[in-house]
């Protein structure tokens, strides 16, 4: 498209999610790679909340949850999501939308290996989504664990990620008197080709 240039410009809109991504890293205060992350219950009644993009990958786009959590259930039933990502200090927006399945072996032991200890324990104790007596409870339950596995607690058989594979994404900049740029690249299949239009505003 003859006028995609500047920040829109490129061929591969994970790498352009990258860029933006790391561009917002350096202005953010703080979880640039938080999305609102939308999934749809068995009634089709939308739901949303934050997570962390964790992975950028060539064709993907990774976050890690409880496995038996009430997005993870949505998730599972639906096959598909959608998110969005949004940088107040660059005045731009990535959404996308797509098929979802799990990340589990090797790469989400390492992803969870990589994280901090408490939060490894807090993955264990964490009964996500789920009714919980009292804070003293899930303290209680993660004094329980850090009895059961001290300083290494390998990843819970209910934890991983989740592997978004857009069929759209769109990449959003303002623009003055909210004559913002929009472009959405989109394809019917993951196997097939992208192509990418303008939108209006
Ligand atoms: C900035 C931010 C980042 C978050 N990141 C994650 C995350 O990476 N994974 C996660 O399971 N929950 C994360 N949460 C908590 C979720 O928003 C949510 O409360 C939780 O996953 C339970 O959602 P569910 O009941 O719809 O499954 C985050 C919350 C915030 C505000």
């Amino acid at each position: 498209m003859a006028d995609r240039t500047g920040i829109f410009a490129g061929e591969d809109p994970f790498a352009l999610a990258r860029a933006w991504l790391s561009e917002a890293g350096r202005s953010e205060p703080n979880d640039p790679n938080a999305i609102a992350l939308a999934t749809v219950d068995a009634e089709g009644l939308p739901n949303v909340r934050m997570v962390l993009l964790k992975e950028i990958e060539d064709g993907a786009f990774v976050f890690y949850t409880n496995h038996e959590s009430r997005k993870a259930e949505e998730i599972e039933s639906a096959g598909r999501a959608a998110f969005v990502m949004h940088w107040k200090s660059l005045r731009r927006q990535v959404r996308a939308r797509g098929l979802v399945s799990r990340v589990e072996g090797p790469q989400a032991d390492a992803y969870f290996a990589s994280r901090s200890l408490q939060s490894r324990l807090g993955a264990w104790a964490s009964r996500q989504s789920r009714s919980l007596e009292s804070r003293a409870a899930l303290l209680a339950e993660v004094a329980r664990v850090t009895a059961r596995f001290g300083t290494s607690p390998p990843r819970p058989p209910f934890w991983g990620g989740y592997r978004l594979v857009p069929l759209e994404i769109e990449f959003w900049a303002d623009g003055p008197f909210r004559l913002h740029d929009r472009f959405r690249w989109s394809r019917p299949d993951p196997g097939l080709d992208w192509s990418v239009v303008r939108l209006n505003p």
